[in-house]
């Protein structure tokens, strides 16, 4: 919880010229970011909030959190109520948020955590949860318990690197980065330090230029007194991933309904829903695409490939897809597995962005989908 600045503002048996947590404290009390799952100065701190809100950061932007926290708390205002949700409701609901095994590890943990009778207090309890590291796991117990540990996230890592001017590139700086961050962690509002540091990474030491005259470490900061802040944390050349590319197909029946099924429980997407597609691979040849095209009885497709591509960038790779689309008529039935949805009914299906990307590319070909204007088109 926020109080009034804190009156010693050196951290105990620390030297002058290392960085004060109290300093960083008194700077996060002025300028401390509003956010939906932040408690106000004073308020009480729901752990069922802090945890949420965390699960939803994990590799996803606070701008793009926002709005999905709300609706999420609007929904189900409590662990009970989430717990007692249907899996696929939450899905859904997710949809768009990405790494959609966070949904599911969401959703597992409202059940544990009702099961044991409440969230665990501890870092170390916090980790047996599913979906929580250790990242996620300092974060609540610093935030929601007032644990003293500094979670460290890539904003933290930068900070770190920044304040003690660590040489060691990434990923084998990690340990000493942990290290250097847990001197930082004060004895009181070790949540309110945590917040703070995270807001610091995110408003002041940002990856390009950095507003160091503005930061409250300024003095104690040993990047910035050799004036090359800019250039930590140390990082080996990037490689980004090998593209894949394939096929996806659109089958559209006459009484307006699309040929969807579900994605394997496990892996990439787990669990969310596409239109049938080729495998996604380096190698993929264009000529062979219509061997995996969906086999219908009572139809015989004429795929048509659309003009264009769909491009989208995972984590670890970037996608090309190729969209082939039919009519076919009303009496059609898909292969094992797959079912027949209305286009109506797609705003109400777990699709991941790059699965949105293809239907909108189809409506913008295909005179049926065109009708519909609630297929929207992902960023
Ligand atoms: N990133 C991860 N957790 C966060 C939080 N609680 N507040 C702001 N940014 C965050």
């Amino acid at each position: 919880m926020t109080v009034a600045a804190t009156t010693s503002t050196r951290k105990r048996g620390a030297p002058a010229n290392e960085p004060q947590p109290g300093d960083l404290l008194a700077w996060y009390d002025r300028h401390r970011r509003v956010l939906p799952w932040r408690a106000k100065p004073g308020e009480a701190i729901d752990p069922y909030r802090v945890w949420l809100s965390e699960i939803m950061l994990q590799q996803t932007t606070v701008k793009a959190v926002g709005p999905y926290f709300v609706r999420f708390l609007a929904r189900w205002p409590d662990v009970q109520a989430l717990a007692a949700a249907p899996l696929d409701d939450v899905l859904r609901l997710w949809a768009g948020l990405g790494y959609y095994a966070r949904a599911r590890n969401l959703h597992a943990c409202a059940q544990a955590v009702v099961e044991r009778g409440g969230f665990p207090h501890t870092e170390l309890e916090l980790t047996t949860l599913p979906g929580v590291g250790r990242y996620t796991a300092a974060a609540i117990a610093s935030i929601a318990f007032d644990a003293c540990t500094v979670p460290v996230d890539g904003n933290v890592e930068r900070v770190v690197t920044r304040l003690f001017a660590i040489e060691e590139e990434l990923p084998t700086a990690k340990p000493e980065i942990h290290r250097h961050a847990q001197t930082l962690a004060p004895d009181a509002r070790a949540g309110d330090f945590a917040q703070a540091m995270m807001d610091l990474g995110a408003t002041i030491c940002t990856p390009v230029k950095p507003a160091c005259v503005l930061c409250p470490w300024t003095e104690t900061c040993a990047a910035r007194k050799r004036g090359d802040a800019e250039t930590f944390p140390r990082k080996p050349p990037k490689v980004t991933g090998l593209l894949r590319r394939g096929a996806a197909f659109v089958a559209l029946r006459a009484d307006g309904r699309v040929l969807l099924r579900s994605r394997p429980p496990k892996g990439l997407l787990g669990g969310m829903t596409e239109v049938p597609t080729t495998e996604w691979s380096h190698d993929f040849d264009e000529e062979q695409a219509l061997d995996a095209a969906p086999r219908l009885s009572g139809a015989a497709p004429t795929w048509q490939r659309l003009p264009g591509i769909v491009t989208h960038v995972f984590t670890h790779f970037p996608l090309e897809l190729v969209v082939y689309a039919s009519d076919v008529p009303g009496n059609a039935t898909g292969p094992d597995g797959a079912r027949w949805v209305s286009i109506e009914m797609l705003p109400n299906e777990a699709l991941p962005n790059v699965m949105r990307k293809v239907l909108a590319h189809a409506l913008d070909a295909t005179p049926v989908l065109r009708s519909s204007p609630r297929v929207s088109r992902a960023p």
